[in-house]
């Protein structure tokens, strides 16, 4: 009876964690990688190198000049995907499609194809390594160790008794073990005898003489050849080779540094001039990770298959194994490929607007691109804190309390982390295609939070991404408690809850993919569990930020510590970095763009409120909305003085005594959230900046500072006149949805300003993208608009999606 009652409950207990965890390609920094949405998930995925080298791609950023590009061509989210990885250093062009299996949970599959990218040209034999770690994603914070409690969650993983293993290799299939208490127990991994690009004593220039060790062809023969004389080069080619991971459980994830240290050079002549890294076919009991390699030749093909165990209901392993791999995996990737085209047709309608298959291919990428960087991450934010001991007031660094984070990255090559202001932007995105998955990704962050309404800006969580940071700016992972950030992530927050995105199954892959927990959305149940954390970080904001006049605005955390290279301080709070402000930081100035937000956040939660039920709130909102809107203007709009509405009519900060004036985001931005009317004097001036060239208009988009200020392409010239994405998108958003729409005497200068704007940002980015095969950071604002900064810039520049399908849906109306 006992035992019944045990097992019952265990069976619960991991049905339980079953239903929460989802497998994806949630390792954005990781070429080929899949985990789980648990702390402690194992990882598992491909790392490849030529066979005659030590040069291992495993993340994003190893070998850039090698990789010229890698790109998610279709990604859904949530089932499916399919990634080129272009190779131009080993003239290789590697693709790999992520599977998960429709109605078995925990099972999904990872599938390597590559092919030459010049025919013409030779191709090095490839050493394709599948690994599969348990690593534990957190430190303790006290030990800065391993928390052997842990363990379990962890888990470890392994080949099972294998003794037949010999340094011969194993010939077909391999399987790895598995168990982690974190993702639901015990789990297999397949990994299926290639279909293509084996390796055979033909297909390879060595020595003739071949030994036949073993027994009949497709058994798992035990080979012996250790005793007897070295084996003949070729046979030991042709097998899977294996090895346990020799690291420490908290470096598990650095595949690229261990797998040396496994690979041990073979000789492949008896000479030895020629010769291949080859696994040492050793393994351990108990090991925190396991590599299984093949040495290929392109063309290959080769499958992966991950099975629960314990989720598997009447089926067998090996029955799910065969309906995620071989010829059942290309059927259903073709399946997902038609179902992934018809539903983006469905959302966007690109090609019923015209556009063409480069075209429609393009924004299939950027949105793939955004869905394919989606990370989950877990472990703690380091904090600074100003603690008193015995009355001395002294700097200290904290941990937070170690949380998930399931969030989508700017970048994968140089932002694989969570970022604050960029999400905001992001999730726009992501609910335009799967409105519950971004629901997902904002309860996430909102989770983040802290009990004061603190988010911090910047997530490094958990060892991994810790260890990644880069170096020269290390001192930007330890979060400020005081310092905040433009706070976007209110706008997918209020138009996921205002939006008419049909939150339907029509939106959906696949009917049955849908869980309880995140299938339809109850939009007021959603509303409700939002909007308190909601106000609290406006609150923080309002109380942390506030300006020394009365209903005012400052950034906080400028300094004279950090500079511009010309000797200005930064403004990263502000998001715009070295968008010139006052140059002494002084407490008396304040800024237009943060009132800006402000009085928009007021407005976007009036709405939430209402939609929450709380009518009260969305009154005091409302009524905060209006004061803050006169503010702005008495505030920060400049008194004309020379006549010219032009100049007479701008936005400004203000230092203390008088306006400071640039013309530029942050000046424009009363404008793009909607805050002024349309009759106003300065939305003239405004518009007459965004299509003067001499000011802010340039091919690629409208400029982040006018071209006649002295500080254009000055600074690290970031913010100081590149043209960046999301600020066009708000410009095209609030033309579009407010001064282009309704009557006044701007509107057919707004209307055509819109047409031409939208042209321009959309041709230059297409442009660059079929030229250099990317979206980018920013794009310059002089001669070719070509793209800067970070190359591979997939998060908020994916917003041309969102250009092209003209969905606008966030500006006060
Ligand atoms: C494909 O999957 C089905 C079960 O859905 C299985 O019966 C069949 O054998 C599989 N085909 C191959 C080629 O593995
Ligand atoms: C949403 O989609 C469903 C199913 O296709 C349809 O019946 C319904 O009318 C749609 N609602 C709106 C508001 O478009
Ligand atoms: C809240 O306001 C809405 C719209 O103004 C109204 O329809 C609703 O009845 C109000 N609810 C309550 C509880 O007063």
């Amino acid at each position: 009876m006992f035992i019944f009652v045990g097992v019952a409950l265990l069976l619960h207990l991991s049905s339980l964690i079953m239903a929460e965890v989802e497998w994806g390609t949630f390792r954005p920094h990781s070429l080929i990688s899949v985990r789980a949405t648990a702390p402690h998930s194992p990882y598992f995925g491909f790392a490849y190198h030529a066979a005659d080298s030590l040069d291992i791609r495993h993340v994003t950023n190893d070998h850039q000049n090698a990789i010229e590009s890698f790109s998610w061509s279709r990604h859904d989210g949530r089932t499916f995907g399919d990634q080129q990885i272009r190779d131009v250093g080993l003239n290789l062009l590697v693709k790999s499609s992520f599977f998960k299996h429709p109605t078995h949970k925990g099972a999904c599959a990872l599938r390597v194809t590559a092919e030459a990218i010049d025919k013409s040209r030779p191709i090095k034999p490839i050493s394709l390594v599948f690994y599969a770690v348990a690593a534990p994603e957190e430190l303790d914070p006290r030990t800065n160790g391993v928390v052997e409690e842990d363990k379990a969650e962890w888990g470890s993983v392994g080949f099972g008794r294998l003794s037949h293993l010999s340094d011969e290799g194993l010939r077909d299939d391999v399987r790895i073990f598995g168990n982690a208490n974190s993702v639901g127990g015990r789990y297999s991994i397949l990994l299926k005898e290639p279909s293509l690009g084996s390796l055979s004593a033909n297909s390879f220039s060595a020595p003739s003489k071949t030994v036949h060790a073993g027994g009949a062809s497709g058994s798992r023969s035990l080979i012996r050849t250790r005793s007897e004389k070295p084996p003949d080069p070729p046979s030991f080619l042709s097998n899977f080779h294996i090895s346990s991971s020799v690291a420490q459980p908290q470096s598990a994830w650095a595949i690229e540094k261990i797998l040396p240290k496994v690979l041990a050079r073979r000789s492949l002549t008896t000479d030895g001039t020629k010769s291949m890294y080859v696994l040492d076919d050793s393994i351990k009991e108990t090991s925190p990770g396991a590599f299984v390699q093949r040495i290929l030749q392109a063309p290959f093909e080769i499958d992966a298959g991950f099975v629960l165990r314990e989720a598997r209901d009447d089926k067998t392993v090996s029955d799910i194994e065969k309906e995620i791999t071989g010829e059942n995996l290309t059927s259903h990737l073709e399946n997902y490929r038609e179902v992934f085209d018809n539903k983006f047709e469905n959302v966007y309608k690109l090609r019923k607007k015209g556009l063409s298959e480069k075209e429609q291919a393009f924004a299939k990428a950027a949105l793939s691109n955004v869905l394919g960087g989606i990370g989950y991450f877990f472990g703690s934010s380091l904090v600074k804190a100003s603690a008193e001991t015995n009355g001395q007031s002294q700097e200290d660094i904290i941990m937070l309390q170690p949380i998930s984070l399931f969030t989508a990255t700017p970048s994968r090559v140089v932002f694989p982390r969570g970022f604050l202001w960029d999400e905001g932007f992001h999730q726009l995105i992501v609910q335009s295609w799967d409105p519950a998955l971004s629901k997902k990704c904002l309860l996430s962050w909102m989770k983040v939070g802290q009990d004061n309404g603190w988010i911090p800006r910047e997530q490094v969580l958990g060892i991994e991404a810790r260890n990644r940071f880069p170096e020269h700016v290390k001192h930007l992972m330890i979060q400020d408690p005081t310092v905040a950030n433009p706070p976007t992530i209110l706008m997918p927050l209020y138009t996921l809850l205002s939006s008419n995105v049909n939150f339907t199954k029509e939106y959906r892959t696949d009917e049955k993919d849908i869980d309880d927990d995140e299938g339809y959305l109850n939009l007021q149940e959603f509303s409700k569990s939002i909007l308190s954390p909601s106000i609290r970080y406006y609150s923080w904001l309002k109380s942390t930020q506030s300006g020394h006049v009365p209903d005012s605005f400052r950034w906080r955390g400028r300094s004279n510590d950090v500079l511009s290279p010309e000797g200005y301080p930064l403004t990263l709070a502000s998001g715009l970095d070295d968008y010139p402000r006052t140059l002494v930081p002084k407490s008396e100035e304040t800024h237009v763009d943060l009132h800006s937000w402000m009085a928009w956040a007021s407005w976007a939660l009036s709405r939430m409120s209402l939609s929450a039920g709380d009518n009260t709130s969305a009154k005091e909102f409302l009524t905060e909305h209006h004061k803050l809107r006169s503010r702005l203007i008495e505030i920060h709009g400049k008194v004309g003085e020379t006549g010219d509405d032009h100049l007479d009519y701008l936005m400004c900060d203000h230092d203390g005594m008088d306006k400071d004036c640039h013309i530029g985001y942050p000046t424009i931005l009363p404008m793009l959230l909607g805050l002024l009317d349309p009759g106003d004097k300065r939305v003239g001036a405004i518009l007459h900046s965004l299509q003067e060239p001499s000011l802010l208009r340039t091919r690629a988009g409208v400029r982040s500072l006018s071209k006649s200020d002295e500080w254009h392409r000055k600074g690290n010239d970031y913010w100081t006149g590149s043209v960046w994405m999301p600020f066009n998108y708000l410009v095209l958003a609030a033309l579009r949805q407010k001064y282009a729409v309704q009557d006044g005497p701007y509107r057919f200068q707004a209307e055509n300003l819109y047409d031409e704007l939208k042209q321009a940002v959309l041709q230059n980015a297409f442009n660059v993208y079929t030229q250099t095969g990317h979206l980018w950071e920013n794009y310059s604002p002089d001669d070719d608009g070509h793209g800067k900064s970070g190359r591979q810039f997939t998060g908020w520049s994916a917003l041309v999606l969102l250009i092209y399908a003209d969905m606008f849906n966030l500006v006060v109306s």
